[in-house]
């Protein structure tokens, strides 16, 4: 069992923080925000996951794992340090490493007795050189002071703590026999492969992930839409197409697009870094471009019910997360269609059985409602943008008789068309006309 540093206590953190505790380690999660290691130590989770306070009040009991905002505590306390921090998107597309760079600053002063560094969040190709110049700034010695890994993450929001404990594989980015045996001690109490290769591969074999869960998102919506000018339902199409096995039935769901706080911002970085090198990465781009025309589709799948003009229709929407069991809004395609909605006039009634604090905090002007039914009296429409599973248990009759227009477009293919129509609704889902 190892002493474990975390540096960065957010969505990825604060899962491997407890995780690596759950399995005997003692670790110690640091964050710069005073707030959330107020919380945390109280036993309270700031972000919503299946499990994760009963995880966290566990861990804190059995006194595997504390929260400080203290670099020395944490640094110095450790064997191996993994760093959390976020890499969003600057404005160009471009990794911003603020939060890797501050984050590795900070820690520098304390590095002794060849602590492994290894970074878990996602960066770009030139990353490590960047930390190497600001350890070595602080006199600090590779190989004496400190080692540096690569650890990428693949666990998916929404199911983070299952996956967690149920990695499809790990994947180790190092050169050095101490490093890689020191994280393979951690690592091998999971059951799945572990792919041992350089930094530079692993930092590659992450973005590639990316792109391609990217790229099936974009494939299948591509292939909906033509569903839809053909009144051929898209999963029909699926169920034919998934016993293949070069193709699978996993991530094929026609939606909305892939929005969340990952798969943009990592092909985006990807993007970047292929035309950083002289390549023009334009498959990359065209799997960019799709989603966000697959957003204007699902705005003209309202227009095409109500009018191109929307200041006399109330929109109830269903739905605010980037996908459903997750508290987290960053970059939801729901808002982000929500915004297109108002700026032609539609007045918004949203409800989100997790996410409603958050999305607050992004958009202002609409009424958010206590339930589905609230969000949908006197609606003109119901705009169903994220797959929660309670959607499902939705009560037609109670519905119909609420509404102005029995109108539902269901972006995320989450209810049974027959069901509604039956009902007397007007159904539209993606890949389902
Ligand atoms: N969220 C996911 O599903 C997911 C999946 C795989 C990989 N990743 C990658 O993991 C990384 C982290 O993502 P996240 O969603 O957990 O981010 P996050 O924003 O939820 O968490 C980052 C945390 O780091 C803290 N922080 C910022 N600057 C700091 C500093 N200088 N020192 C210490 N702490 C600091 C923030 O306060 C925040 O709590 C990203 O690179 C992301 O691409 C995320």
């Amino acid at each position: 069992m190892k002493n474990i540093g975390i540096i960065g206590t957010g969505y990825i953190g604060l899962v491997t923080a407890l995780g690596l505790a759950e399995f005997g380690n003692k670790v110690i999660c640091l964050d710069i925000d005073e707030e959330k290691i107020k919380l945390l130590n109280q036993g309270i989770s700031p972000i919503h996951e299946e499990g994760i306070e009963e995880l966290l009040n566990r861990n804190i009991k059995e006194k595997r794992i504390y929260f400080t905002t203290n670099f020395q505590d944490a640094v110095e306390n450790s064997e191996i340090i993994f760093i959390c921090v976020n890499t969003p998107s600057k404005d160009d597309g471009e990794v911003d490493l603020s939060q890797v760079i501050s984050s590795a600053k900070s820690i520098s002063k304390f590095l002794k007795n060849r602590k492994i560094i290894a970074i878990k969040s996602t960066v770009p190709i030139g990353t490590l050189a960047k930390i190497r110049e600001i350890f070595s700034k602080e006199g600090k010695k590779e190989g004496e002071d400190y080692e540096l890994a690569v650890v990428p993450e693949f666990l998916r929001e929404g199911k983070a703590i299952y996956d967690f404990f149920n990695p499809s594989r790990i994947v180790i980015g190092a050169e050095k026999d101490y490093v890689i045996k020191s994280l393979k001690e951690i690592f091998s109490v999971f059951n799945a492969p572990i792919v041992v290769t350089s930094p530079l591969t692993a930092i590659l074999i992450k973005y590639a992930s990316n792109a391609f869960l990217a790229m099936r998102v974009s494939f299948i919506n591509e292939i909906a839409n033509i569903c839809d000018k053909f009144s051929v339902d898209v999963f029909d199409v699926i169920e034919g197409m998934k016993y293949d096995k070069r193709i699978g039935g996993e991530h094929l769901s026609p939606g909305i697009g892939f929005g969340g706080p990952c798969l943009t911002k990592d092909l985006m970085g990807l993007i970047k870094m292929a035309e950083k090198s002289g390549y023009e990465p334009d498959f990359l781009r065209a799997i960019l471009e799709k989603n966000e025309h697959q957003v204007r589709y699902i705005v003209y799948k309202v227009k095409d019910q109500l009018s191109d003009l929307l200041y006399d229709y109330t929109i109830s929407i269903w739905g605010l997360t980037f996908k459903p069991n997750t508290n987290d809004v960053r970059n939801s395609l729901a808002i982000k269609i929500i915004n297109l909605l108002k700026n032609d006039g539609a007045n918004i009634k949203a409800y989100d059985p997790h996410g409603m604090e958050e999305a607050k905090k992004l958009i202002k002007d609409i009424k958010y409602c206590n339930h589905i039914y609230e969000a949908s009296k006197d609606a003109d429409l119901v705009l169903i943008l994220t797959a929660w599973e309670e959607f499902k248990k939705v009560d037609f009759l109670k519905l119909k008789s609420i509404m102005r227009k029995p109108i539902i477009i269901d972006g995320v293919n989450v209810l049974d068309p027959q069901e509604a129509k039956k009902y007397g609704f007007i159904y539209k889902g993606v890949g389902r006309e």
